[in-house]
């Protein structure tokens, strides 16, 4: 049971076509609580046929949709926004409930979520053309941007909130329908979203929102025609099933897929600066988000140092259930992420790494990890190539610049990649040859509105945010003008 002061916020129907409801079949999935096991609620098991009313309904809106102005739809976006700041506490509830983040991370994602909305309300008001000069004098080129149609999108449990509204809100600032299949473990959040976009006054079908099992709804999700363009964060694994399955169809596609990041410090690093962002990086969600720092590169001139530091740092994380005042470290998500994170340990710890601090962990519930640092961490250790995605701290060693960058573009994935220096020249070297859609200088902070978030090589395709957001649910119409008398 959640305590809200709305408690119509909680809501176990899905949103298709403006109605609340349940799966046709009547088939339901349990949610629970990853900090104490209980179940939370039910949510409908939606199948093949339920998405494809799903659909049905966004298609249906489109045209309607695509015809208002930017300037009506940002109003009803700002709106939209302007609800869920205000009911940031109880969609935080929410969100801790089913996710297990500490309470103050999740108001944070809230408006994390909400700078998604917002930015995008005001980017759809910018969205233009342009005019080329033709060949001959009586001919322009006008190039028009247009709505790309019926848009899907598949989101993750870590980010309950934001990954749905940094894709839905610049699908709908251009004029895209769309249907959100949040995760099954996490489905609370984004049906609460529904309510308050419900509530913004948003026309019947623009937004849907539908919960099941992620293989019969993404599935007809893939197949469907009227489907134009599908966005999902998530696995490479996923990411590359859901490729192959949108090739058919030739739709448009956005991934924002798995990380290894790297996060190097070079001996002329401000310490201070390096062990504080390297603990919001490496800690943020326990560890739970695709650009958290895997692998922790520190030089040999202030290994010790950094490590002592960090190691304290580690100490002082107070693991508990997100609603207890002054938890740091949530549970993780379920048993098979406790797993992992412990067969990833396991297999360092064979490999000559060393347990070098662990901070104390006071619960009794199978999904909670004391954090850790590791120290003598090597490449081949599975956690050098594997996303640990748990409060794990791999602790490299390494000699010189070169070394540096050598490990830390040994992975097929490249979405962040963070360093400390004080050097400029060192600044601009390592950050052109650092493969990845994300490079940070001197901060572990890099999500925001304003920037395009992405990675290269087995990370994704396509950028959320920024300027770029937009552009992925627009299509470029060529207009030629011909005959032109003067
Ligand atoms: C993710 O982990 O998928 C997203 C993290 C972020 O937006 O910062």
């Amino acid at each position: 049971m959640i305590t809200l002061s709305d408690p119509s916020l909680f809501t176990e129907q899905v949103f298709m076509g403006g109605a609340w409801c349940g799966a046709r079949s009547g088939r339901t999935l349990d949610v629970d609580n990853p900090a104490t096991g209980e179940i939370i609620g039910s949510i409908p098991n939606c199948d093949g046929d339920d998405t494809k009313a799903a659909i049905a309904a966004a298609e249906a809106a489109f045209p309607a949709w695509r015809a208002r102005t930017a300037g009506e739809r940002a109003m009803l976006l700002e709106r939209w926004n302007a609800l869920v700041l205000e009911n940031i506490t109880d969609l935080a509830r929410i969100m801790t409930a089913e996710q297990g983040k500490p309470l103050a991370e999740s108001e944070g994602e809230i408006r994390y979520a909400a700078s998604f909305i917002k930015w995008f309300a005001e980017e759809g008001r910018r969205v233009g053309g342009r005019m080329v000069a033709g060949p001959e004098a009586n001919r322009r080129i006008l190039v028009m941007k247009e709505p790309v149609g019926v848009s899907v999108a598949i989101t993750p449990w870590n980010f309950p909130a934001a990954m749905i509204t940094r894709k839905c809100a610049p699908a709908l600032a251009a004029g895209c329908p769309i249907v959100i299949k949040p995760s099954e473990y996490t489905p609370y959040t984004a049906l609460a979203l529904g309510k308050l976009a419900e509530r913004a006054g948003f026309p019947t079908g623009v937004i849907n929102i539908i919960t099941g099992k992620p293989h019969p709804i993404g599935d007809e999700m893939t197949a469907n025609t009227a489907v134009r363009k599908l966005s999902f964060t998530g696995s490479t694994k996923v990411g590359a099933l859901l490729m192959r399955q949108c090739a058919d169809t030739v739709k448009r596609i956005s991934l924002e897929l798995g990380g290894n990041a790297p996060l190097i410090v070079f001996d002329d690093a401000d310490l201070d600066v390096a062990v504080a962002s390297t603990m919001a990086s490496k800690f943020r969600n326990a560890g739970q988000t695709c650009v958290c720092a895997n692998r922790i590169l520190v030089q040999d001139g202030i290994h010790d140092e950094f490590v002592e530091r960090l190691g304290k740092a580690i100490a002082a994380l107070k693991v508990g259930p997100g609603d207890a005042l002054g938890t740091t470290i949530g549970p993780l998500i379920n048993a098979e992420a406790v797993e992992k994170v412990r067969a990833l340990v396991e297999d360092a710890l064979g490999l000559g790494a060393r347990i070098s601090v662990k901070a104390d962990n006071p619960m009794k519930g199978p999904n909670f990890v004391a954090p850790l640092m590791l120290t003598g961490a090597t490449a081949g250790m599975r956690l050098a190539s594997e996303e640990i995605f748990g409060p794990v701290a791999a602790v490299f060693r390494f000699g010189n610049e070169d070394e540096a960058i050598a490990l830390a573009n040994a992975t097929p994935y490249g979405l962040s990649s963070y360093f400390y220096t004080e050097d400029l020249h060192r600044a601009f070297r390592v950050a052109e040859r650092l493969e990845a859609g994300m490079v940070a200088l001197n901060t572990g902070a890099i999500s925001m509105e304003m920037a395009p978030f992405g990675g290269v090589k087995q990370s994704g395709l396509g950028r959320e945010g920024g300027e770029e957001g937009i552009e992925e649910y627009l299509e470029t119409k060529t207009f030629h003008i011909a005959g032109l008398k003067s």
